[in-house]
């Protein structure tokens, strides 16, 4: 059986102390909660908060983002050694905000998830199509060339600690959701990408979110589709309520 995973996806939102509130308030609400892993990607300066404020609780913390160098002039980067020194056990890599106003690509998305399974990180790997693609019928064809290009050269090994978080992209901070129909199928369409890469053993194992305005009203829906194994949750993930109850929804 797979995982179900909820993970939040702060973004650029909360302070190290809003961090420490939000959580300490945050454990006891989900405690016990275990049908699920969860997780909470935070900013950077909030991952050494987090850790602190999760210890002894059920909420595991990771990265929004991760360079694929090991050290180096890259102002502004952070590695994945630093990541995992500072006790992050997860991170994000190609976010569509990343792809978009950062410039990130398959190649440097794919660089980048392998630096973080080196290093032992887990990764949350978000793909997903643009509005046009959808409306072009192509949708298939671009989640499933994402996940074979972002993937190159994961190991079978490796991708034990692989999620997939699929994110149309015109579904995200918009309000408007895949229906669980649509998100059931593109998640069916990654899993048979996996099965063809790594074959069926690894594709019935391998956890693929959905995410895209889930919210305490729609996620119970969308989690009851076989391919949805979880969320991967922006706006959301900001009110402690409003996890919860997405937490509760998936157990
Ligand atoms: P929203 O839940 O705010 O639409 O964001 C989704 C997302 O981008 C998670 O990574």
């Amino acid at each position: 059986m797979r995982r179900t995973v909820i993970a939040g996806n702060w973004k650029m939102n909360m302070t190290p102390s809003q961090t420490k509130a939000f959580i300490t308030e945050l454990a006891p609400m989900v405690a016990g909660k275990d049908k699920c892993d969860i997780v909470l990607c935070v900013p950077f300066v909030d991952i050494a908060t987090a850790v602190e404020a999760a210890k002894g609780s059920n909420i595991h913390i990771g990265a929004e983002n991760v360079h694929f160098a090991e050290s180096g002039a890259y102002t502004g980067e952070i590695s994945a050694k630093m990541l995992c020194e500072i006790g992050a056990e997860y991170v994000i890599v190609g976010h569509s905000e990343r792809r978009t106003y950062f410039g990130e690509t398959d190649e440097t998305v794919n660089l980048r998830t392998k630096a973080a399974l080196a290093a032992g990180l887990k990764v949350i790997l978000c793909l997903g199509e643009v509005k046009e693609q959808r409306l072009a019928g192509i949708t298939d064809e671009i989640v499933s060339m994402q996940t074979k290009l972002d993937l190159a050269g994961v190991s079978a090994e490796e991708l034990k600690n692989v999620i997939i978080a699929y994110e149309p992209v015109w579904a995200i901070g918009t309000g408007l959701t895949a229906t669980p129909e649509q998100a059931d199928e593109t998640c069916g369409v990654i899993r048979k990408t996996i099965a063809a890469l790594y074959g069926e053993a690894a594709a019935e194992q391998i956890t693929i979110q959905y995410g895209g305005s889930m919210n305490d009203g729609n996620a119970k829906e969308l989690l009851a589709k076989t391919h949805v194994d979880g969320g991967l949750i922006g706006g959301a993930s900001l009110k402690t309520d409003k996890f919860t109850a997405i937490v509760n929804a998936a157990n």
